[in-house]
């Protein structure tokens, strides 16, 4: 370990020694000692068009020597504003006002903020969220507060504020309790909001997936169902799309996948794609109404230092338009996928195979505790490493996502590894 580095989710005295990478391109990194693996992951699920792309780095370089940084009060710059313009066409209709940040936790806990206090600038004290099991959100106070407790949270947990935990309708193929999970899971919402919804500020989900929490998917009609129901109670549903958005489940958004307009959404990961960190807060016209008044003490009192930062923007609007330009390696990928899965569904060590979009996962079988420290999750990163392969399981949920560049022939390659380390 570097001796000055800090390095995140690692126990220094237990990791192995980092790999040190000295470039990348594509799909592909190149190690220091010459090793050459592909990324199958997008490194945190941030590159969509591979690494280095040639006209993000271009439109970075252009940005930087006309206006790199500028305080976001009070001040305003091209890049944001044609990315708030290009965000809004792309996003659900009910979605018009964006509000920048820089990660994907402070775009939920600015989530939480606005919904919250949306209801306190209309007179209503609303203290409660509901959220799902087995959710992550990020790792500041209030996106902890809202995800399941696990190993990355428990140990604050008294710092936490309450929050309702609701049952996830977890499915994968050939599950054939899935309309009885979502029913199960719909009728304690429902029991919840009926009985008292003027406790609830909102409905926060990971639309369609749940990431870090395993890779667990859910149905575009559940989704349906908990939207009609925070409108039929009249609570605000935010739907956390930092890992979902920008083309992962197969189109632009997974509420857009779903047919939903959430209230509130939160984008940030392939926001940029995977070249600078930036975050957005998207929400209704009706929760930025309920800000705008003369009333000082009804403005949301947030920002950061780089909040909409012009890089940043001018990365993001670069990779918005890749996306347009190679919409359907996103929109296809899932085929591809399907078409490795035909082989895969009958190996003896893996089970609850599923696949959304750009994602494809699978739980390997084990005798061990099944979750994020499952010791499956180390020897498949490291057999992974030796086969050229960028691989985390997370425990021992085995996953892929790899950047939208990624060639027929390279995907093979990456489910041949899997079944060599298998
Ligand atoms: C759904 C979801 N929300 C929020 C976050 C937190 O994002 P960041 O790591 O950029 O803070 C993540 C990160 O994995 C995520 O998957």
């Amino acid at each position: 370990m570097h001796p000055h580095i800090w390095y995140p989710y690692t126990q220094a005295k237990t990791a192995p020694e980092p790999l040190k990478v000295k470039a990348a391109r594509g799909v592909w990194l190149e190690l220091e000692n010459g090793h050459r693996i592909i990324d199958c992951i997008s490194s945190w699920w941030v590159n969509l068009h591979g690494h280095a792309h040639p006209k993000i780095a271009e439109a970075i370089y252009r940005q930087a020597q006309q206006l790199e940084q500028v305080i976001f009060a009070g001040f305003t710059h091209d890049p944001a504003e044609q990315l708030a313009e290009q965000l809004v066409k792309k996003l659900p209709n009910s979605l018009t006002r964006i509000f920048f940040s820089d990660n994907g936790s402070t775009a939920v806990e600015i989530a939480l903020k606005m919904a919250y206090q949306y209801w306190q600038n209309q007179d209503q004290k609303r203290t409660t969220f509901i959220a799902f099991a087995g959710a992550y959100h990020g790792d500041t106070f209030g996106s902890m507060a809202v995800g399941e407790r696990s190993i990355f949270s428990q140990v604050f947990a008294d710092l936490l504020f309450d929050v309702e935990f609701v049952p996830f309708p977890a499915t994968y193929l050939d599950d054939h309790q899935v309309f009885e999970k979502e029913d199960y899971s719909i009728s304690i919402i429902k029991n919840k909001l009926s009985q008292s919804c003027d406790r609830y500020a909102g409905i926060i989900i990971e639309p369609l997936i749940q990431g870090a929490g395993g890779m667990r998917m859910c149905r575009p009609e559940f989704i349906q169902q908990l939207h009609q129901l925070a409108q039929q109670f009249d609570t605000l549903l935010i739907a956390d799309e930092v890992m979902t958005g920008f083309g992962r489940t197969g189109d632009w958004f997974a509420c857009v996948k779903s047919h939903i307009e959430p209230d509130i959404i939160c984008l940030s990961k392939g926001l940029t794609g995977g070249f600078l960190p930036l975050a957005v807060t998207g929400c209704a016209e009706k929760v930025y109404s309920a800000f705008y008044s003369d009333d000082p003490m009804k403005t949301l009192y947030h920002g950061h230092s780089y909040t909409a930062n012009p890089l940043g923007c001018a990365a993001a609007l670069a990779s918005l338009e890749l996306m347009t330009e190679y919409e359907p390696s996103f929109r296809n990928m899932e085929i591809t996928h399907q078409q490795h899965f035909d082989r895969l569904r009958e190996h003896p060590k893996l089970e609850k195979l599923r696949v959304l979009g750009t994602i494809a996962a699978m739980d390997i079988v084990t005798s061990d505790q099944p979750g994020y420290l499952n010791q499956v999750a180390l020897e498949v990163r490291k057999k992974a490493i030796d086969r050229g392969l960028l691989l985390r399981p997370l425990g021992n949920v085995l996953y892929l996502m790899p950047p939208y560049c990624i060639t027929d022939e390279e995907l093979a390659l990456v489910y041949q590894g899997i079944e060599a380390i298998l």
